[in-house]
């Protein structure tokens, strides 16, 4: 039977940050680390911004960060969390400076701080535009080298177990496909962390990699914890367009705060008219406004213009994105680059506390997949990197301190799903999950959002998706697709609920 005193179910940064952590607290204690790919196949590798973090006080200060936070969140955060984060910002980037991460500095020998949407300071410290890639190789490069974790690479959790005693239901293991022996397994566990990532394939644009399919909210809903805010998508306004491609290439709100304008068909700048901030208002505001020319206009994107900054500069500051660009035959220094807003973001998900416990106390998410309180309706730009580590500190402390009262189950447990069905029926599933996301994405772009109309197609694809396999056999595609239906009904229901409760605040003016 395998084991493991502590499950980790992703490798993006928020997992190997935690792991890092408490694999060196507490070498007693065995770790796995589950990816259903590669490690190093994450939404983390993809983020070029970077990590907001207080680093002067001279101009800057924890007060002027946590005020854009919440603005950005639109009232909806949590004041505490949004403090506390920040606040421990510090502490965290020495953690990543310790294990040799490199953030650019400029010709003075300081940081180079980037802006972002939201920002009212330069804040963001950034790794040319790839800071994701950075964290997370300096961060796999550790763990590969910490005795007491183990990566498991190719294995595809498909559920979690709980067991209820006395009216307290606790997380004892997990049922994974091992893909390279094509088996259904189970592993018990003391603890669980999740850090599954977000759910952006569930739209026709988004940034997200394809591994991005809610898998985590799936499985927590499942095993019955909290799930709230998930109805706050937040889209990316600056993805470059590129007709059907999946996902978007994304372009780092870091070039509008370096100066780039966004233009409409006319080449005109048009975003003084929804905010007096114009390109460096936030995402939400921005990206609505784009989709509002866009409805205005002849076109289905409008663009980036970066003509007239210095082009050496901007490809010292940007090679990844000026690569991508010319790679396609745009070239930023002399022609538009074409964009529209993708979804990019979760800003809801699992309910958790301030040490990432989930409603079940051994299981806890971190990362994206989580529903801290620091976003609100609306996520600040970096701040999720720097969410992700304060709140795999914070998992990591409490795990040290709990773990002990968590022993393993010796209930023995047979796979539920005892067949794999080895047909290759990924053309089935991606045309479902074309549809999925057509009924996703129509239903946030339209004006009236008929939750029961998206609701009764998602059941309707849910009952073909099981139609389409027999019982008692699973497949990737079908675990992935399940995962994003589960998703997109929460989803969905949540928006609903926040129209009746505004529907019902307005009644009561
Ligand atoms: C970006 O570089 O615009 C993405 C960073 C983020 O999502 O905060």
């Amino acid at each position: 039977m395998l084991k493991t005193d502590i499950l980790i179910i992703g490798s993006g940064i928020s997992g190997l940050f935690f792991a890092m952590k408490i694999a060196k607290k507490r070498p007693d204690l065995s770790l796995v680390i589950m990816t259903k790919e590669t490690a190093k196949n994450t939404n983390t590798r993809f983020a070029q911004g970077g990590i907001a973090v207080v680093t002067e006080n001279l101009t800057d200060s924890f007060a002027q960060h946590i005020n854009d936070t919440l603005q950005a969140g639109d009232g909806h955060c949590d004041e505490n969390i949004v403090k506390m984060v920040i606040e421990q910002a510090p502490a965290r980037l020495r953690e990543l400076l310790e294990i040799g991460t490199l953030f650019d500095k400029n010709e003075k020998g300081q940081w180079d701080l980037g802006l972002e949407g939201g920002h009212s300071q330069h804040r963001i410290l950034h790794h040319k535009d790839s800071s994701g890639l950075e964290i997370e190789e300096k961060l796999l490069k550790i763990i590969k080298k910490t005795p007491n974790v183990e990566i498991w690479e190719n294995h595809q959790v498909i559920d979690l177990n709980t067991e209820t005693k006395k009216d307290k239901t606790t997380c004892t293991g997990a049922f994974f496909y091992d893909k390279k022996h094509n088996r259904i397994k189970y592993i018990r566990t003391r603890t669980v962390i999740l850090s599954t990532g977000g759910c952006g394939q569930l739209f026709e644009n988004t940034t997200n990699p394809k591994i991005a399919t809610g898998d985590g909210i799936a499985m927590a809903a499942h095993a019955g914890v909290a799930i709230e805010d998930m109805q706050y998508i937040q889209f990316h306004p600056t993805a470059l367009y590129a007709g059907k491609e999946n996902p978007l290439f994304l372009i780092s709100e870091a070039v509008r705060g370096f100066g780039a304008h966004i233009v409409n068909e006319d080449q005109k700048r048009f975003l003084f008219k929804y905010d007096l901030r114009g390109e460096l208002a936030t995402r939400d505001i921005i990206s609505r406004a784009i989709s509002k020319e866009i409805q205005n206009s002849s076109k289905n994107h409008v663009y980036l213009d970066c003509r007239h900054l210095d082009a050496d500069s901007f490809h010292a500051h940007f090679p990844v994105i000026t690569s991508h660009c010319k790679s396609v035959g745009i070239d930023p220094e002399k022609d538009l680059i074409p964009i529209v807003p993708a979804a990019h973001y979760q800003c809801g998900g699992i309910k958790v506390d301030q040490n990432g416990s989930t409603t079940i106390p051994n299981l806890y998410a971190i990362g994206e997949c989580a529903r801290t309180g620091l976003h609100g309706k609306n996520r600040l730009a970096s701040n999720s990197l720097l969410e992700a580590l304060v709140f795999a500190h914070q998992a990591a402390a409490n795990v040290d301190k709990t773990i002990s009262k968590f022993i393993f189950s010796t209930k023995i447990l047979i796979p539920k799903f005892p067949k794999v069905q080895q047909t290759n029926d990924y053309y089935a599933f991606a045309i479902l999950k074309q549809e999925l996301q057509n009924v996703i994405t129509a239903f946030y772009t339209s004006n009236d959002r008929d939750a029961d109309l998206a609701f009764e197609k998602i059941k309707m694809l849910n009952n073909t998706a099981i139609s389409q396999i027999e019982a008692h056999e699973i497949t990737i595609p079908f675990i992935e697709f399940s995962n994003m239906l589960a998703t997109a009904l929460i989803i969905i229901k949540q928006c609903k609920e926040e129209n009746n409760n505004r529907t019902r605040s307005r009644a009561n003016i």
